[in-house]
């Protein structure tokens, strides 16, 4: 039994116990809760957050599904959010992982009972988690913080996943890319489907666009200045003229870049609780899905996602 379950209650033991549950590759069984597939570790920290989450109106809730760009997400976003009070050369984030200074709210505050770690965020205060849009706690969606979301293709998301596990899990013999896939396209995913996941998040951007900022990885990687003023306009710190033309936007863009935090020292040997930094940082490309699956696979995949996103627009 890992942590997580040993701190669950008996109630929400038994809760556990009745979901559906499958074996995957990942984790030895997945539970589907509220709709998503969750390990049994991460139910204490889910349950408590959903439970006694309490969001300020400044705070800011970055949402992502794994392995979507959530570690340049926070990069970005806290570098933005605390540019008036650090410089890029006095940045935290040259000495502190980016999961450190924006923990997940659920699995690492709620999950290792660190409630004073959000009494010391500065503010506003910046948040974490992986949980679908319909699983958020009440006080999130019924006050005024915001969302960011942010997803990316499924194809390279699955990539990504496989190898994090996979180096994860320093298996002799870890899973066959074909046997994840299997149970990717099922829907067998960590906090999925991604398709679900994507989707909830969608309506709610287009319903409530002031509250939930829709992003993709891809868009990121095409033209990072736009998405960086969009962001910064979003959660309420536009950039002045003057910072504009000092060239501030193009700064924030380079510090956060793949290149410059995946060399960082910290990130090169440091080690978050569960996992070595490094391992946030694999190639930071959009396309690396055609260097692992074979076309039948990708094509299984393009059909899966025109079944699933048709009619809302959504393309990868
Ligand atoms: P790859 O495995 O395709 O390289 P997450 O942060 O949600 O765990 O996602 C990890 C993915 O984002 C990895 O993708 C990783 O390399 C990439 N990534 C990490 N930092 C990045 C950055 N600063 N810019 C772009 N991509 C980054």
């Amino acid at each position: 039994n890992s942590a997580g379950e040993k701190q669950l209650s008996k109630e929400d033991q038994e809760l556990v116990l009745s979901l559906p549950r499958v074996k995957n590759w990942d984790y030895p069984f997945l539970y589907q809760y509220q709709g998503f597939w969750c390990a049994s570790e991460f139910f204490h920290g889910i349950l408590s957050f959903q439970r006694h989450f309490q969001a300020k109106d400044t705070d800011i809730l970055l949402a992502t599904f794994p392995k979507s760009g959530t570690t340049w997400l926070k990069s970005l976003t806290y570098t933005i959010a605390n540019r008036s009070r650090y410089t890029l050369e006095n940045s935290p984030l040259l000495t502190t992982a980016s999961h450190d200074l924006v923990p997940f709210t659920d699995l690492e505050i709620y999950g290792k009972n660190k409630f004073s770690t959000l009494e010391h965020l500065l503010t506003p205060r910046i948040l974490a988690t992986h949980l679908p849009y319909a699983s958020l706690p009440h006080s999130i969606i019924n006050s005024n913080c915001r969302i960011v979301y942010l997803c990316r293709n499924p194809l390279d998301q699955f990539v990504s996943y496989w190898h994090f596990i996979s180096k994860l899990q320093q298996a002799a013999d870890p899973v066959s890319i074909d046997e994840a896939f299997e149970m990717f396209c099922q829907g067998v995913q960590l906090f999925g489907p991604i398709w679900d996941h994507v989707l909830g998040y969608w309506k709610a951007s287009l319903e409530k666009s002031n509250k939930v900022l829709f992003l993709k990885y891809e868009d990121l990687k095409e033209d990072i200045i736009y998405y960086i003023k969009k962001l910064a306009d979003f959660i309420g710190c536009p950039f002045t003229n003057e910072e504009d033309a000092q060239g501030v936007i193009q700064e924030i863009s380079k510090f956060c870049s793949f290149d410059n935090m995946k060399n960082l020292q910290v990130n090169q040997t440091g080690k978050l609780a569960w996992v070595e930094n490094k391992l946030f940082f694999r190639k930071g490309k959009v396309g690396d899905w055609t260097n692992h699956l074979t076309p039948s696979m990708s094509k299984r995949l393009d059909n899966l996602m025109e079944e699933k996103f048709g009619e809302s627009g959504l393309r990868f």
